[in-house]
């Protein structure tokens, strides 16, 4: 039996409404369209992910996080939509279980505030872990640019990459698809959903460098070194 090696990146954070079910779902579609066996573990209670691709086409699995055990045996990429827990034994498991854990975070002081007590305690338990601005209204890039300096002065890493505030992403959930195949009310192509689609292209790559560090690398860049930098 071929050796196989899966990359398991978990997408997390305290706060509801934050784009973790679409961060998970459209990293997933990026490496799933690049021809890489993907699964998504949908580990909150709210099911959405699930619901999501109910909906419509996802050009890779959900799976309940009952049924991931076997569904995530060939996959090259396993991304876990989960709910942050503030317990230390859970995030112990975390750690454990995750090459990465990303943390959606939208520009607003509530969201930061508790991005950065999430982040404190990945980091007390050693778990890799990157913020991914999310929400960014291109009109307000200010508000982007104080929650980055702000996690930074935390010695938190944020991802380059921002992820646009798009209607298309209402549009792309509402179908049940990706954002780079969303329509309008009468069916023709979002004009700005390539936008959202390659931030999220974007995000990847800037992904797959970081994990392709050895992980004590990525534990010292998580807790020394602004990525933006
Ligand atoms: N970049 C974006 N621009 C505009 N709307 C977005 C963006 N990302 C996500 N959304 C929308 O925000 C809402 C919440 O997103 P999502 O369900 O992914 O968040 P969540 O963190 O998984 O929420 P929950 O805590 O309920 O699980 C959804 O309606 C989604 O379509
Ligand atoms: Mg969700």
């Amino acid at each position: 039996m071929p050796l196989h090696f899966s990359v398991f990146i978990t997408v997390s954070g305290q706060k509801g409404g934050v784009a973790k079910t679409c961060t998970s779902l459209h990293l997933a579609s990026v490496w799933a369209e690049q021809g890489k066996a993907v699964c998504v573990v949908d580990a909150d209670r709210n099911r959405s992910a699930l619901a999501y691709g109910i909906r419509g086409e996802l050009p890779f699995a959900v799976v309940p996080v009952e049924a991931a055990a076997k569904a995530t045996r060939s996959a090259d990429v396993v991304i876990t939509d989960g709910q942050a827990s503030s317990d230390e034994e859970e995030l112990r498991h975390l750690a454990v279980g995750s090459d990465l854990v990303l943390l959606p975070t939208a520009p607003k002081a509530r969201a930061v505030e508790l991005t950065v007590e999430l982040a404190q305690l990945l980091r007390h338990v050693g778990v890799a872990h990157a913020v991914l601005l999310v929400k960014v209204d291109l009109r307000q890039q200010r508000a982007a640019q104080d929650a980055r300096q702000a996690l930074h002065s935390f010695g938190i890493p944020v991802l380059d990459t921002e992820i646009p505030l798009l209607a298309a992403f209402d549009k792309a959930e509402n179908q049940g698809i990706p954002v780079f195949a969303a329509t309008d009310d009468r069916g023709r192509a979002d004009t700005r959903r390539m936008v959202g689609w390659s931030a999220y292209q974007t995000v990847a790559k800037e992904i797959e460098c970081l994990i392709s560090k050895p992980s004590s690398a990525v534990s010292r860049i998580n807790a020394t070194l602004p990525l933006s930098a």
